[in-house]
């Protein structure tokens, strides 16, 4: 029995219905759902998963589809409308219990009647329960609401100039229930469908399939048939066009970056490719990727048929599409086989960082792949020395944040580690045993929840059934325990290992900066190079760098990444115009923390705040969150 199940948070745990319904770990395909024998195999397998982040009892009631309608307000900075669902109850249910966050409840309807509904007091992170009292078979509650304009997920960029405003969602982890009402868990999915109203002369874009053309009056019908979880709602608004690359993908991408987008991805169909070779069909139909304004908070993020992502990878020389390939191995890792609460969280990232990997080398080569694996290795062992004193706990693949935000579990422990472990299980096995076996497990659990008990027991019962391969994996190791256990394979990129031969050879004034041969290194022999430099190289030798290779003028905003936080370490102020600037124009946390952290372990806490007092108005909600913090903003 797993350890959720005496977790008592919801006393009326209702027997009749978690016989009537599948758990919210385990909810399948919407064609198989309705026949008895498929329910009832469902429940033999199912496990109770209680997921803390959410106020939903899905055994009593769930949502099965959304009819979504809206209106995006740029002026009061607003979303309203109505979300009508389709429900399943549980014979005996009495009330369906939404997320919401900060949202405005404007009245309520019960299959076409106007109904009660009760708001609980907020609570952190999580905001507050509506619940809904329903009667026996009741099919559809329609919800009328405005969000907050200063709803978490939402990032609004004004106009500037001739530049049209923009509007994006990141509703991962637990944002989705600050712009629209819904069953806030990720082993709760639904399909949907929308009518979304915006300004003219913008496009509205969803996770479902989507205009290719503006729309004259502002006016977009989006459908997603297969059913996601509400952290993969997502919509944005924006000038933007679209320009196909392939069969099945495109980008779309506001004017003065489309050629850019175009030519950076042009490689898109090949990943895609790759994947359905590795792992089986994609189950998206398509797969296209919207370049969003630098204030996007992450690199990437896997809405379903339409990858949102930050400008910054686009380097002019395609250097960085791993981030594409990340994404899109998570239509599988993550978007069909779906971490069942977010302390399962590496479930999804693990798996899609393998994938990534897989992806990379199967389109660029092993000595491609091995030159990343390297540089997540090293991340790895850095995380790992960060957080092992102050939260050791935090360095177990499986997490418990009940009580915290879930936003904590975005460490490299969930990708690097999680990576490490499933990359030892494939070396253990063989790399065909292990390539079947995940084949399989994504066909098994396709369109499911899973959380980490339940695919142990998977693991002990197919990959690592045989007693000497499970001891020699050590699963508990790296599932339960610290760290990182004694079996981590090991990486070699005789590259990345010449690059720090010629590191230290620079540093110990063995060679001069004119013998390193920096233009023949590719992104991440480069990458790697900068940000091992020692702490405190003199102003003299960065001079020396900067001379040789103008580094602050590169288009790798990678490099210039690991330069800047050196230049930071350093105190080499010609930089300093450039990384104002950047922090200014750029809003993705990955480069924010170090940065403004190196400001702050450099004495330069004057610098960090008046560059972070301009910048702080145009970042997304995650991102101050996490800065705030750091700089001590009140
Ligand atoms: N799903 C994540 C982003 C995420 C995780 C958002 C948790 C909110 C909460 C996405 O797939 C991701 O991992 N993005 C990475 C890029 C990747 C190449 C490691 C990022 O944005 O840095
Ligand atoms: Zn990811």
């Amino acid at each position: 029995m797993n350890q959720y199940h005496h977790s008592g948070r919801f006393s009326g745990l209702l027997i009749a219905a978690a016989i009537m319904l599948a758990s919210c770990a385990d909810q399948a395909a919407p064609n198989d759902s309705t026949t008895p024998s498929a329910k009832a195999q469902r429940i033999a397998a199912m496990k109770q998963v209680t997921d803390q982040h959410s106020f939903a009892r899905p055994e009593e009631a769930r949502i099965v589809h959304l009819d979504w309608s809206a209106r995006i307000d740029f002026d009061a900075r607003t979303i309203s409308g109505t979300a009508t669902y389709d429900i399943e109850t549980a014979a005996d249910a009495q009330r369906i219990v939404f997320d919401t966050h900060e949202l405005t409840i404007e009245g309520v309807s019960v299959d076409g009647q106007p109904a009660e509904f009760s708001l609980g007091d907020a609570q952190p992170f999580l905001g507050r329960p509506l619940s809904i009292p329903i009667s026996t078979g009741a099919k559809k509650v329609a919800i009328q609401y405005t969000s907050d304009p200063g709803a978490d997920a939402l990032l609004w960029v004004e106009a500037q100039g001739d530049k049209a405003p923009f509007l994006f969602t990141q509703s991962q982890a637990i944002l989705a229930r600050t712009w629209i009402p819904v069953q806030d868990s990720p082993g709760i999915r639904f399909s949907y469908d929308a009518d979304v109203q915006v300004p003219e002369g913008l496009m509205a874009l969803m996770s479902a399939e989507n205009p290719t053309a503006m729309n004259p009056d502002g006016r977009y019908s989006f459908k997603m048939e297969q059913p996601i979880p509400a952290y993969l709602l997502a919509l944005a608004a924006g000038q933007v066009e679209y320009r196909d690359v392939g069969e099945r993908c495109a980008v779309y991408a506001v004017p003065e970056l489309i050629d850019a987008a175009a030519y950076e991805f042009g490689e898109m169909e090949q990943l895609l490719l790759a994947a359905e070779e590795l792992y089986g069909t994609y189950a998206w139909d398509r797969y296209d990727l919207l370049i969003l304004p630098a204030a996007f908070p992450f690199g990437g993020m896997e809405n379903p048929r339409l990858t949102f992502a930050t400008p910054t990878i686009i380097a002019g020389d395609r250097s960085l599409v791993a981030l594409v390939a990340h994404e899109l191995a998570h239509s599988w890792s993550g978007n069909l086989v779906t971490n069942a609460t977010w302390d399962d969280f590496w479930l999804n990232e693990g798996f899609t960082v393998y994938f990534e990997q897989r992806i990379m080398e199967a389109v660029y080569g092993r000595e491609t792949s091995e030159m990343l694996a390297t540089l997540s290795y090293q991340g790895l062992v850095d995380e790992v020395d960060a957080i092992q004193d102050l939260n050791p706990d935090d360095t177990h693949l499986k997490l418990h944040l009940q009580g915290r935000n879930p936003d904590d579990g975005m460490t490299a422990i969930a990708y690097d580690k999680g990576y490490f472990f499933i990359r030892l299980m494939e070396e253990t096995v063989g790399r065909a045993r292990f390539d079947a076996w995940l084949s399989d497990y994504f066909a098994t659990y396709a369109f499911k929840g899973m959380d980490t008990e339940r695919f142990v027991d998977y693991l002990k019962t197919t990959l690592l059934s045989d007693p000497t391969t499970l001891a020699a994996v050590n699963l508990d190791a790296w599932i339960y325990g610290p760290g990182l256990p004694p079996n981590c394979p090991s990486v070699s990129s005789p590259r990345i290992q010449n690059v720090d031969a010629a590191l230290a050879a620079w540093e110990a004034g063995e060679t001069s900066t004119a013998d390193l041969p920096w233009n023949d290194w590719v992104y991440q022999e480069r990458y790697r190079f900068l940000s091992n430099l020692a702490d405190d190289t003199s102003v003299e030798r960065m001079t020396e760098l900067d001379n040789a290779w103008e580094i602050g003028a590169t288009g790798n905003n990678e490099i210039l990444f690991a330069w800047m936080e050196q230049a930071v370490r350093s105190g080499y102020q010609p930089a300093y115009p450039r990384l104002e600037s950047f922090l200014i124009e750029v809003g993705r946390r990955k480069f924010l923390t170090p940065l403004y952290r190196a400001m702050k372990e450099t004495d330069q806490m004057d610098m960090a705040l008046a560059i972070y007092k301009q910048a702080r108005p145009g970042y997304h909600a995650v991102a101050t969150g996490t800065m705030d913090e750091l700089l001590g903003w009140e």
